[in-house]
């Protein structure tokens, strides 16, 4: 999400600051800019939409300069302007920086900056930077910066130059990626290697809490590191190193999760905070039934949420698919709220049937990963899921982000009717340890990699589950189907002997999701009747249970969570299968054939 580039050298920077951002678009982005500084004078150039406008804008300027920053940003925090896009400046003009991540308490400190007397020109979270620098500038630039960070919570990876203390980038990073390039007579500061390897392969990794300061002809961080070579191809980096998006998006999957729960979550009051509610706060607690309205695998998040919202926050939910949702004759009345759930916020069948309820007065909340999206413009209220751009055609770490906020939304309106303390916290406490549970499936890879070599040459796969994992069959049908066309069907567990069972025999494997839950026993019956009638089985099952190894073929071994949240984990195994399945198949992956990754027409 977003990108960094920074030069200090002998070259004239403007060129090297564009190539490097045009080498960071493949994340995706809506904005950028450049801060140029020659001497002491600067000039700052921005743009929304694509680099190429903002060369239009560059051209005929005169900019010479040999220190500078870039960026090039995908909106989290204000929607897609030029005064939202970086650099970001203070009220005097004189501190220009760069930033990826999300600032957590920018409010507060918004707020008593503007008391003191600050004046703000973005609705950013970035921006308090900017001002906190100008209010403690002490003359050097990096001390001044470390007095800052001490101030603000969140992620960041930051690049500043100061017209005040001019000869220097300083940087600085946590939780956000980024990383320094040394060349002679030269250094670059940037958020991923593809910016750097376009002058040298030698780079600094920058640890969490660690600031750097880079001059014309030195550099140094406040603690000594070692210089690492950089291996890969220029073109290898834009994929993060991946030889596919799609990888690359599944192994994004644990960040997707922390993403959406960073600074949201508030254990001690078993309860969490979504801003994106709170203007509607008092009339959701009037809310009686609820639609989850999506399409895709943005539906079987909808199905997992429904399961959620019933079980723990004592609401009549139901997950509709918005094709069908908008000819259907609902009870609607003033206690009914639909909620949208869409990656892009721009799939036209979801929006025609948010449009159908905004007719008949219902309130509309969403759920999406797009900051000013036509859904997250057109709903009353919502929440971001912040699982940046997502490049593959088969949607992954987008659907964990959903799962995370729909898991979020159920303590709140669980918490305003009838869910416990005890309960919230649990639940909360349980989400704040997903991540690290979501890397740990992640080691899985290569064993997953070996089931599809053995799997490659069937056909026809069968996915079951039941309860929270019903919609993961659907799901992990889905993806097999999107990329390695071929055929897949999920079907609930108890479902199978009412007709699929058919056509069960050696030549017809099912996947079988069966986390150590309260469906367990019923889904073993459903793995019997498959293994009595000689259907291979891959288990997806909870780490420990070494019984179910006696039952199956194989198993996929997934960390113990609370049942709610089974889903999170139980899916990325089934990603990363149908990810090998289509390489080994020698699909397009993140092209596939038919397929568009935002739907606009119903
Ligand atoms: C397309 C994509 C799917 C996605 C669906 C919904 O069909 O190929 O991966 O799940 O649209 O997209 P949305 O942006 O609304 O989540």
């Amino acid at each position: 999400m977003c990108g960094i580039v920074g030069y200090i050298g002998d070259k004239e920077v403007l060129p090297i600051l564009i190539e490097g951002l045009r080498r960071e678009s493949y994340r995706g982005y809506d904005s950028s800019g450049v801060f140029i500084l020659k001497g002491k004078e600067g000039i700052l150039v921005r743009s929304v939409g694509k680099l190429e406008n903002l060369e239009k804008k560059l051209e005929g300027i005169k900019i010479e300069g040999n220190i500078g920053i870039g960026h090039i940003r995908w909106a989290t925090h204000g929607g897609v302007t030029e005064d939202n896009a970086h650099p970001h400046f203070d009220c005097k003009k004189e501190v220009f920086l760069v930033h990826n991540g999300i600032i957590e308490n920018y409010k507060e400190l918004k707020e008593k900056l503007i008391e003191e007397g600050h004046n703000f020109t973005s609705e950013t979270d970035t921006e308090v930077m900017c001002h906190l620098i100008e209010k403690y500038f002490n003359g050097n630039l990096e001390e001044t910066v470390r007095k800052m960070i001490k101030e603000i919570r969140g992620a960041y990876a930051i690049a500043v130059i100061s017209k005040k203390d001019p000869q220097k980038i300083v940087a600085a990073r946590m939780s956000s990626p980024l990383l320094l390039g040394i060349n002679k007579d030269e250094f670059l500061v940037a958020s991923d290697p593809a910016a750097i390897l376009i002058r040298t392969r030698q780079v600094i990794n920058l640890d969490d809490g660690e600031i750097a300061v880079l001059k014309p002809n030195d550099f140094f961080i406040l603690k000594e590191k070692p210089i690492q070579l950089i291996e890969w191809t220029p073109e290898e980096a834009e994929k993060g190193g991946y030889p596919h998006f799609m990888l690359k998006e599944i192994f994004e999957e644990p960040e997707a999760i922390e993403n959406a729960i960073r600074g949201r979550l508030i254990p001690e009051e078993g309860n969490v905070k979504l801003g994106g509610l709170e203007n509607v706060e008092d009339r959701l607690r009037e809310i009686k039934r609820l639609f989850l309205v999506a399409c895709g695998t943005s539906f079987y998040a909808a199905k997992v949420g429904e399961i959620m919202f019933q079980e723990y926050a004592g609401i009549d939910a139901k997950a509709e698919v918005a094709s069908e949702f908008r000819y259907k004759k609902q009870a609607l009345d003033e206690n009914t709220a639909a909620i949208f759930i869409s990656q892009s916020g721009e799939t036209a069948d979801t929006l025609a049937a948010l449009r159908e309820m905004k007719k008949k007065g219902i309130l509309c909340l969403g759920i999406t990963n797009v900051v000013g999206s036509s859904q997250a413009r057109e709903t009353d209220a919502g929440v971001y899921t912040r699982s940046g751009p997502e490049a593959a055609v088969a949607a992954t770490k987008s659907f964990l982000g959903q799962i995370s906020v729909l898991a979020m939304m159920t303590v709140f309106f669980g918490r305003q009717r009838e869910m416990s303390l005890v309960m919230g916290k649990r639940i909360v406490t349980e989400l704040a340890k997903i991540p690290v549970l979501a890397k740990e499936v992640l080691k899985k890879a290569p064993e997953i990699e070996k089931l599809a070599k053995k799997y490659k040459e069937f056909k026809n796969f069968w996915f079951i589950g039941r309860k929270y994992n019903f919609p993961i069959a659907l799901e992990g049908a889905l993806k097999l189907k999107e990329i390695s066309y071929l055929h897949a069907e999920g079907i609930c567990g108890g479902e199978l002997k009412h007709g699929s069972l058919a056509l069960v025999d050696e030549n017809f494997p099912t996947v079988a999701i069966c986390p150590s839950d309260s469906v367990y026993d019923k889904m073993v019956s459903n793995i019997q009747e498959v293994k009595a009638r000689n259907g291979p089985v891959i288990a997806v099952a909870t780490e420990g249970n070494e019984e179910i190894k006696k039952l199956v073929d194989d198993v996929i071994y997934i960390p113990k969570t609370l049942e709610m949240l089974t889903p999170m984990l139980s899916v990325m195994p089934l990603h990363l299968f149908a990810y090998y399945m289509a390489v080994l198949l020698g699909h397009d992956v993140d092209k596939p054939r038919n397929l568009a990754k935002s739907v606009t027409v119903e």
